[in-house]
């Protein structure tokens, strides 16, 4: 039975670009809590979208050759595009170029020139384009915006105001009476004083370019962009055929925006909303910037991170774990591809990882596969079922907060618990003794539980992951899923199953500056593997890689390069000099007349200065590396086909 209703907005980004690594952050934590909530029975609506009028878009559009709806359909089909990659699921994206929001922001406009909170007059002072916003004199202090620096223009122009001095002392009151209504705490405190020093009427319309919004009465005037976005919130409940999205999900729950826009957010928006008589969203949480070791991602810099890279990278379960954990709840973090590596090798390689694998790998060595009821619990148990019952709590707790950062830290904590608990309980010495097999079921049943445990809290933050560790621990998605009811209850999972060892959840990324990079594609698992139909190859994909039998001729150290060796080969009669990263793993001496196996038709790379024209096939587990040999008794001759 549902809980009652959950409504979660994202900014709406500006098409005027394609969107970072900063703007996945906020969407991919509203994700997240959307997905918490589904997760616990909430009728929950997740809204994002795109924020399409303005000058600055009209101007893009134009350096392009595009009109400006042309040039904004291309991005904001990227925009869907990258919250699918990202696995966001968003129930509805709105677009403000849309009538179902046109005429609601239109509605409301003339509703408030109606009761005279709109009126007309002449705007002189500066506008920030970029950022769409109106600085007076001394805000704009060396006619730079005081949010981002650029340069601010001069506008004059006729304009209507809206008077929002006259809602400061209600809006202020209700900040004072509703402690949750800005989050996190500073940024309250930052509104407050802001709305102290006292608020200014807004000038709502421009004359000076067309992309926009309509006036119904005085069409020379389109609205500002930031009375036309903020509207969105609401337009994509109430703009509908009938009122039932409107009654079941306004007032939204939360708006959660990044510091920049907190203040539109909770000064204009609510006063908007309470001269419109239209009830004021419950929150709105500001979250802190994602930044780089040079201070802020922009497109003029060159240092945007994409998203997209990343996934196919790292894959998206790994990516999203990374922004959300790394993020402290409100505060700036700094993105960096190492800390990102890090992440992934510790957390999700190494705790995560291996938790998985080793549990299932026991029950299938020592009881062939099939999980044992559990047979009364010990000292050792007890603390482990204590710990996931906290920890269970802490992190709903935290994740009511959205401190999302630190309910993954919780879940870590049960992580780590539990690997410390196969250490205690040392399973494989238990194996060593038939009278201790009850012991031993019971151990393997508690870290089967465990696992059910951990993987539905994660599961809103990485969503592809539950089904490949359900299919592990031998449950179908459905019988895992349904845990978190039972979730503070042990022992909900099902003793008798069958599991099932499948591939490392989150191999190991290795990081080998030096070697050479076409032996390290071949020999590293640094792609985190995706349970899905793109990671087959077909037949004929696979006979384009040209594999051909060689002999290592001469092998000699590069200089300066501690890990690359240059080899001498024959295909044949054929003789290629290849540049492979493997000098960690053999002397020059005993690779001379190894028969291996070579990628012939890799693209010719310079490495170090040497032309090297081929892979060597080597295998890895992250530590080791051996190359593939082929055994000579065979008498296949050089430059032999594989197929
Ligand atoms: N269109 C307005 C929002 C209107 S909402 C009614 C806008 N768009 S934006 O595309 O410039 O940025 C939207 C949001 O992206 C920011 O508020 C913030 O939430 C997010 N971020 C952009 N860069 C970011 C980082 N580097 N780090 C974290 N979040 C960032 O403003």
């Amino acid at each position: 039975m549902s809980k009652g209703s959950f409504y979660i907005t994202t900014p709406i980004y500006y098409p005027s670009d394609n969107l970072h690594i900063g703007h996945a952050y906020t969407t991919v934590a509203a994700d997240t809590i959307a997905r918490y909530k589904r997760m616990t029975g909430y009728d929950t609506r997740f809204l994002t979208g795109s924020d399409e009028h303005g000058q600055k878009i009209q101007r893009t559009a134009k350096a392009k050759g595009m009109e400006p709806k042309e040039y904004v359909d291309k991005i904001v089909a990227g925009f869907k595009l990258l919250w699918g990659i990202l696995e966001v699921s968003y129930d509805d994206f709105i677009r403000t170029t849309e009538e179902r929001h046109k005429k609601v922001v239109q509605e409301i406009f003339v509703r408030l020139h109606d009761q005279g909170d709109i009126y007309k007059s002449e705007y002189e002072g500066w506008y920030c384009t970029p950022c769409e916003t109106f600085w007076t004199e001394r805000q704009a202090e060396g006619k730079v915006c005081p949010d981002c620096g650029r340069p601010v223009e001069l506008v004059k122009e006729e304009s209507y105001f809206f008077k929002m001095s006259k809602y400061a002392d209600r809006l202020l009151k209700h900040i004072e009476e509703n402690p949750g209504f800005i989050q996190p705490i500073p940024r309250r405190n930052e509104m407050i004083n802001f709305i102290k020093q006292g608020l200014e009427d807004l000038c709502v319309t421009r004359t000076t370019f067309n992309w926009g919004i309509q006036v119904p009465f005085d069409p020379k005037h389109v609205i500002y962009v930031w009375f036309d976005a903020l509207t969105n919130y609401y337009s994509a409940v109430a703009g509908q055929p009938d009122d039932t999205l409107v009654r079941k999900f306004w007032p939204a729950d939360v708006h959660l925006v990044g510091k920049d826009i907190v203040r539109f957010h909770t000064i204009i928006w609510p006063i908007i909303l309470m001269a419109a008589g239209i009830e004021l969203p419950k929150k709105v949480v500001g979250h802190g910037w994602l930044l780089l070791d040079g201070g802020k991602m922009s497109k003029s810099k060159g240092n945007v991170i994409d998203p997209t890279e990343l996934v196919d990278k790292y894959g998206v379960d790994a990516i999203r774990y990374y922004l959300l954990r790394e993020l402290p709840f409100g505060a700036d973090g700094y993105y960096s591809e190492d800390a990102l590596i890090q992440r992934i090798n510790s957390d999700l390689a190494n705790d995560l990882g291996n938790l998985v694998s080793r549990s299932v790998a026991m029950v299938e060595k020592y009881f062939d596969g099939e999980v044992r009821h559990p047979a009364g619990n010990d000292e050792l148990d007890l603390d482990l079922i204590k710990t996931a019952g906290e920890v269970t709590e802490e992190y709903e707790q935290l994740m009511e907060k959205y401190e999302l950062s630190n309910a993954l830290a919780a879940v870590w904590r049960l992580v780590s618990r539990a690997n410390k608990y196969i250490d205690e309980t040392a399973p494989w010495i238990l194996a060593k003794d038939e009278g201790k097999s009850a012991r031993l079921g019971t151990v393997l049943y508690n870290l089967m539980e465990t696992i059910g445990v951990i993987t539905i809290m994660i599961s809103p933050f990485m969503p592809k992951l539950p089904a490949r560790i359900w299919e592990q621990t031998g449950l179908t998605e459905q019988e895992g899923a349904k845990v978190w009811d039972s979730l503070k209850k042990w022992g909900s999972y099902p003793a008798g199953t069958r599991v099932k060892r499948g591939v490392a959840l989150f191999p190991r990324v290795e990081v080998d500056n030096n070697a050479n990079p076409q032996t390290q594609a071949a020999v590293k698992t640094d792609k985190v593997h995706q349970d899905d139909e793109s990671r087959y190859i077909s037949i004929d994909e696979f006979a384009k890689i040209d594999l051909r039998l060689a002999e290592i001729l001469k092998a000699e150290k590069v200089e300066k390069a501690d890990k690359l060796l240059q080899l001498e080969v024959a295909l044949g009669s054929e003789r290629r000099t290849v540049v492979a990263g493997i000098a960690k793993h053999y002397t020059c001496e005993e690779l001379i007349g190894k028969k291996i196996l070579i990628v012939a038709n890799l693209k010719p790379a310079k490495l170090r200065g040497i032309l090297s024209q081929g892979m060597i096939l080597a295998a890895s587990d992250g530590e080791g590396l051996g190359i593939i040999t082929v055994d000579p008794a065979k008498d296949i001759p050089g430059g032999a086909k594989v197929k």
